[in-house]
C-alpha cells in the first residue's frame, strides 16, 4: 500500500544562519524522506522559519531593523545550506506568512469555542523604560538561593536554583538596566488541566508507536496530580501583550499569541502553500501519516500542546514525533562564544563534500534519543575507509575493464559464484529497508558495509587485474568485473538514501533510470553503461582541520572599524558643550532621503532647530518624545533646508555598508533636558 507522509522539521528561529545542529536533523529528515519515495510512497517535506518572538523582535531592534526585514534577510541565507546538503524540501515558509495567521487564528477560535480558552489576570514583570513585559530572559538579578549576581530570570548557573524571575533579588531588565516593575495584565489561557485535555493526552501519548519509549517515559511524569491533588498540567499561557513580534489575538487590539502557539501552526502553514487547493482535503485525509522530526529539547511543545490544539480544534493530530539528540563536536557543546562547532557553510566552503558529513552521521544515528559526536578524526577515517575504500572502490578496480575490453558491454552470465553473491545482496534488501524506516541508519549502513566487504572479497578471490594479464580468459574477467558493477549498482541504490547525489552520478554512468527499491530484485543483464569516472575523494585530515580555524583576531581591525582619534586634554573636552534634549517633534524632511528635522527642548525656554543624518535608521514616530544628547554649542549652521541649531549625538561603524545602523544615543533614566554631559 503507498503511504502518504507529509514529513516537518523544526521550524528554526529566524535569529541565525545554520548550525550542524540544524543540519544533522535535516539530514536525518530528509534520509527518511529519499527513502520513502524510493518505496513509491508520496511524501509532503516541508518546514519553514519561525519568525516571532520577543527575543527575534529585540535582536531585529538591536540590529536597527525591523522585524519583517530582519527575518527575511535570515531567511533569504537558507538555500546555499539546503542545496548544499541536499535537502530536498517541497517547500520553505515562514510564519509570518498570511496562511500561519489565518489558520493560528482559526485553531484558536476554534478552541474557544470549545470552551478551553480562559482569561485571567497575572503579574509580571515590566520594563518601565522599554514600556515592555519582560520575557524571563531578559530578567537578571541575584540569585534567591546562592547570592550569585547576573543570574537569569528563570534559574542560576552556579547553585542550579529554580525560580521565577519574581523571586530574584535586585532585579533588573537586561534590555535597559532599569529595575523592573511589577504590572497586572491579562492574559489568555489554553485550559490542559481540564480532565478532557489530560484524557485526550494519555490516550494521544499512549497510542502504539507514535512516540520513542523513552520519550513516552517522561511524558508520563507529566500526567497525573501532585502532592497537594493539583493537576500536575497546568494551564498554558499562550498570550504577550504588546509590543511583540506575533499574531494579534482576534478580539484584541494589543494582544499577541507567544511565539510557540503559532510556530507548530507553521507546519500547516507551509503545507497549505505547497497544496493551495487541495491543503483541506489533504490534512484531513485518515490516511496521510503526519510525521515530525524533532530535537529532545522541545518535546513538551510537540507531545502536549501541539497535539491538544490540533485535537481540540477539530483536526488531525499527528501520526509519530521522532525525537533526537544533539550534536557535539569533539566532545563539546556548540557555543559560538567559545569558538567550538562548526559552520556548514564554512565546510562547503573548504570544498568538503556534503556527502562525506551526510554519511558521517547517518552511519552515527540511530532510533533513540541520543547524542553524538563529530570528532574530525573519526570522521576523515571513517569516510575513508567505508565510503572510499570499501564502496567506491569496487566500481574503480572493475569499471575501466568494461570500458576497455569489452565496449562497455556487461555480461549476463555471470557464474554461480558471482550469481551466488549478487542474490545474497538482493536478499538483504527488505532487512536494509526495515532498518531505514525505523531510523536505525548506524545499523543500516553496517548491513550495507558488510555487503561490500563480501564484495571486496570476492575481487580479492577473483583478481580482475590478473585475470587481464592471462590470455584466453576474456569470458571470465568479463563475468567477474560485470558482477562488481552489478554489485556496485545494489549497494549504490542501498545508499541512496544518504548519498543522493552520488547516486545520481552513478545512474549516469551505469546509464540507468533513477534507483527505486524494487530495482534491487533487477538486474542488469546485458547492458551497456559509460566510461566510469571517479566518483568520490578520500578526506583529508588537513583540509577538514581547516573547520575549526578561528578567523584572524579581531585586533587586527580597529574598534568600530576606525582608530582612535588624536589624545585630547581634559580643557578640550570641556570647550564641547554636550547637553541632555528632548525630541519634541521629529519630521521628514522632503526633499531629502537622509536628514530628519528634530525639533529639541535642551531647557531654554524655547525650542530648537536641528536636521540629522538618521533617516535610514528611524522613523520619525519612534523618536518622539525620547531624551537624547546634543552638541548644544555648535556654530548654527545654514543649510539647504534651513538652519541646524546644534548636533546630536549617534553611534555607527565606519564602514556603513558592512554593518549598517545608526544608534542614537540615550541617557539614563531620570536626565532632564538642560542637564550638562561631562
Ligand atoms: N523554533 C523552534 C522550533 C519550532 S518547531 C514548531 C526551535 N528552533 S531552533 O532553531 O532552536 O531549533 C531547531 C531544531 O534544531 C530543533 O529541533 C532543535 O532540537 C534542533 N537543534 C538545535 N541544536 C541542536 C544540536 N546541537 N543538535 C541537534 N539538533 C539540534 O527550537
Ligand atoms: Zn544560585
Amino acid at each position: 500500500m503507498t503511504r502518504q507522509l507529509f514529513v516537518t522539521t523544526a521550524l528554526p528561529y529566524a535569529n541565525a544562519p545554520f548550525h550542524i545542529g540544524h543540519m544533522m536533523e535535516y539530514i536525518q529528515a530528509d534520509t527518511w524522506v529519499r527513502f520513502q519515495r524510493m518505496r513509491g510512497h508520496e511524501v509532503r517535506f516541508v518546514c519553514a522559519d519561525d519568525a516571532h518572538g520577543a527575543p527575534i523582535m529585540i535582536a531585529a531592534e538591536k540590529a536597527g531593523k525591523t522585524p519583517q526585514a530582519f527575518v527575511t534577510e535570515i531567511a533569504a541565507g537558507r538555500k546555499p545550506y539546503l542545496d548544499g546538503f541536499h535537502i530536498a524540501f517541497d517547500h520553505w515558509h515562514s510564519t509570518d506568512a498570511p496562511e500561519n495567521h489565518e489558520l493560528a487564528q482559526s485553531i484558536y477560535r476554534a478552541l474557544k469555542d470549545q470552551g478551553l480558552i480562559v482569561e485571567r489576570t497575572i503579574e509580571q514583570f515590566f520594563d518601565p523604560e522599554k514600556g515592555m513585559f519582560l520575557p524571563d530572559r531578559f530578567i537578571k538579578g541575584e540569585c534567591p538561593k546562592c547570592g550569585a549576581k547576573d543570574q537569569y530570570g528563570d534559574n542560576c548557573e552556579v547553585c542550579g536554583a529554580v525560580y521565577a524571575p519574581t523571586e530574584l533579588k535586585n532585579p533588573f531588565s537586561a534590555l535597559s538596566g532599569a529595575t523592573p516593575v511589577l504590572k497586572s495584565s491579562s492574559h489568555f489561557f489554553f485550559q490542559l488541566s481540564s480532565p478532557r485535555c489530560e484524557a485526550f493526552l494519555k490516550e494521544w501519548t499512549q497510542t502504539a508507536e507514535r512516540l520513542q519509549p523513552e520519550v513516552l517515559n517522561k511524558i508520563s511524569e507529566w500526567f497525573g496530580t501532585d502532592e497537594d491533588g493539583k493537576p500536575k498540567l497546568a494551564d498554558w499561557d499562550i498570550s504577550r501583550d504588546a509590543p511583540y513580534f506575533g499574531i494579534r489575538i482576534p478580539g484584541t487590539q494589543d494582544k499577541y499569541f507567544y511565539v510557540w502557539l503559532d510556530a507548530p501552526v507553521g507546519y500547516l502553514a507551509s503545507l497549505k502553500a505547497l497544496l493551495g487547493a487541495d491543503f483541506d482535503a489533504y490534512v484531513a485525509d485518515p490516511n496521510v501519516e503526519q510525521v515530525h522530526f524533532i530535537g529532545k529539547d522541545i518535546v513538551t511543545f510537540h507531545t502536549l500542546f501541539w497535539p491538544a490544539m490540533l485535537h481540540f480544534s477539530g483536526r488531525k493530530v499527528p501520526n509519530h514525533i521522532y525525537v533526537h539528540g544533539f550534536i557535539t563536536v569533539s566532545g563539546e557543546k556548540m557555543s559560538k562564544s567559545r569558538g567550538t562547532g562548526i559552520s556548514p557553510l564554512k565546510y562547503l566552503e573548504l570544498g568538503l563534500n556534503a556527502q562525506w558529513l551526510r554519511y558521517y552521521i547517518a552511519a552515527k544515528l540511530n532510533a533513540r534519543v541520543e547524542d553524538l559526536d563529530f570528532n574530525p578524526e573519526d570522521f576523515v577515517a571513517r569516510v575513508n575507509a567505508d565510503l572510499v575504500g570499501k564502496y567506491i572502490n569496487i566500481a574503480s578496480r572493475s569499471a575501466g575493464f568494461i570500458a576497455k575490453r569489452f565496449a562497455g558491454r556487461l555480461s549476463a552470465d555471470l557464474g554461480v559464484e558471482g550469481r551466488m553473491l549478487l542474490d545474497g545482496l538482493r536478499a538483504h534488501a527488505e532487512t536494509v529497508a526495515e532498518l531505514y524506516d525505523e531510523r536505525e541508519f548506524g545499523k543500516a549502513l553496517r548491513e550495507v558495509m558488510a555487503l561490500a566487504d563480501r564484495v571486496n572479497e570476492y575481487v580479492d578471490q577473483h583478481k580482475p587485474w590478473e585475470i587481464a594479464k592471462q590470455p584466453g580468459q576474456d569470458a571470465a574477467l568479463h563475468d567477474v568485473c560485470s558482477v562488481c558493477i552489478e554489485a556496485f549498482r545494489l549497494l549504490t541504490l542501498y545508499l541512496k538514501p544518504v548519498l543522493p547525489a552520488l547516486a545520481e552520478q552513478v545512474e549516469r554512468f551505469l546509464q540507468i533510470e533513477p534507483l527505486q527499491w524494487a530495482d534491487a530484485q533487477r538486474a542488469l543483464g546485458h547492458h551497456t553503461i559509460a566510461p566510469y569516472q571517479h566518483l568520490m575523494q578520500r578526506a583529508d585530515v588537513a583540509q577538514v582541520m581547516k573547520l575549526f580555524d578561528t578567523p584572524e583576531p579581531a585586533a587586527a581591525e580597529p574598534p568600530g572599524g576606525e582608530d582612535l582619534a588624536a589624545e585630547i586634554g581634559i580643557d578640550d573636552f570641556a570647550k564641547v558643550d554636550l547637553r541632555i534634549a528632548r525630541i519634541e517633534k521629529a519630521e521628514l524632511v522632503e526633499g531629502s532621503d537622509k536628514l530628519l528635522r528634530l525639533t529639541l527642548d535642551v531647557g531654554e525656554g524655547r525650542l530648537r532647530n536641528v536636521f540629522s543624518g538618521i533617516r535610514s535608521a528611524y522613523k520619525p514616530e519612534d523618536l518622539q518624545g525620547k531624551l537624547t544628547v546634543m552638541v548644544a554649542n555648535l556654530a548654527p549652521r545654514k543649510m539647504k533646508f534651513g538652519v541646524s541649531e546644534g548636533m546630536v549625538l549617534a553611534a555607527s561603524h565606519a564602514d556603513g555598508k558592512a554593518h549598517p545602523g545608526i544608534f542614537v544615543l540615550e541617557p539614563g533614566p531620570g536626565a532632564q533636558p538642560g542637564m550638562r554631559v561631562r
